[in-house]
């Protein structure tokens, strides 16, 4: 049972929801009315509240800033044609949050804080929940340290926030990846499986070599061969190879994609067989060339399923028709049925706001 909290609301004077304009939605740039902010200190997590979306003011010395002991999650919410508001998933998120935090020694967040707090922040600025095909309220909760001192031990002290932004669709056009050949996301025993703001900044360097070559993002690979593939910048990645659905098994160097885990299932539903393991790019390469590959598409919340059109690896560039992606299609068209309420709910995915 989650405890009934008392979150103490200030409401915003004037709403800001008229300025905005749904047709231009770049990621990430918009934010809703509300915050949700809630303090750790002496142990325990105090002063819920909900308040108007504002700067914070924190320390120079503090240690997320210099020592990068912050963590975060994304989730949707939609609304269906009823107008209720429905998140999508939020206890997978919310379970991954508390595992980012006990790798990143940070205090675990209670559910009547994420799930709770979410839930009345989002009804509160509901009417921002953009009801157009691929839009959604993407809710970002996140947790930093705010100890104000310089020592490299864990802080004593943090914040966890939950904001939220209208978004579109976040890659509209299908994807040039190339496969990362030098640089490395994530050991075996590191944080790679952690949704830690240091994996992103890490990933910058080469995701921005790539882009000056006319990649979108890059595929990446294992610390010692640079062969086995681990995911993509900010999603999963998966393939059809010969009518099959072939994604990298989970390891501590991969991120535990929530929307991956509801595709397996959604295909699993659909009869298609799926299969999680290790794969190696040499592989692909010789499917590719035996014209065995018929798909390949990113999974990620903010992403959602994104095709992809080019894959490089060396001097070899494989070349994909997502007009032809008719399970990535059908896929995504399936999520949007289950998200919007026009398909039954039967894996019980949706939380009611
Ligand atoms: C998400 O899909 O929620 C992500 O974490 C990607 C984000 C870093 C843009």
């Amino acid at each position: 049972m989650t405890e009934v909290l008392d979150i103490n609301v200030r409401k915003i004077k004037s709403s800001r929801l008229q300025d905005l304009n749904i047709d231009e939605l770049p990621f990430g740039k918009y934010f809703t009315d509300h915050m949700l902010v809630a303090d750790y200190a002496d142990g325990e997590w105090q002063h819920v509240e909900i308040i108007p979306y504002q700067p914070l003011t924190i320390e120079p010395s503090n240690s997320a800033l210099h020592y990068g002991q912050s963590i975060f999650e994304g989730i949707k919410a939609y609304r269906d044609h009823h107008g209720d508001a429905y998140i999508f998933r939020p206890y997978e998120n919310f379970k991954r949050f508390n595992l980012s935090a006990q790798r990143m020694c940070m205090p675990e967040v209670p559910e009547e804080i994420f799930i709770e707090g979410m839930r009345k922040l989002i009804e509160i600025d509901k009417e921002w929940i953009p009801q157009k095909k691929d839009h959604a309220l993407y809710i970002r909760p996140f947790m930093f340290a705010t100890d104000g001192a310089l020592g490299v031990k864990p802080s004593d002290t943090y914040k966890f926030l939950i904001i939220l932004c209208p978004v579109g669709p976040f890659h509209a056009a299908p994807m040039k990846i190339a496969v990362e050949e030098k640089y490395t996301r994530a050991a075996p025993g590191g944080v790679g499986f952690s949704k830690n703001a240091g994996n992103y900044g890490g990933s910058m360097y080469p995701a921005m070599k790539a882009q000056k070559e006319g990649y979108d993002q890059v595929l990446w690979t294992d610390a010692f061969e640079h062969k086995w593939l681990q995911e993509v910048g900010m999603m999963n990645i998966g393939f059809i190879i010969n009518g099959t659905f072939v994604t990298p098994m989970l390891e501590d160097t991969i991120l535990k994609g929530v929307t991956r885990d509801s595709v397996l299932t959604i295909l699993k539903d659909m009869g298609i067989s799926t299969e999680e393991r290790k794969i190696n790019i040499d592989e692909i390469v010789e499917d590719y060339k035996k014209g065995q590959i018929n798909e390949v598409f990113g999974m990620g919340t903010a992403a959602v399923i994104s095709p992809v059109k080019e894959l490089k690896y060396k001097d070899v560039v494989m070349k994909f028709d997502p007009s032809t992606f008719t399970i990535a299609a059908k896929v995504k068209q399936t999520l949007y049925e289950i998200r919007t309420g026009i398909s039954a709910d039967t894996h019980d995915w949706m939380l009611k706001v």
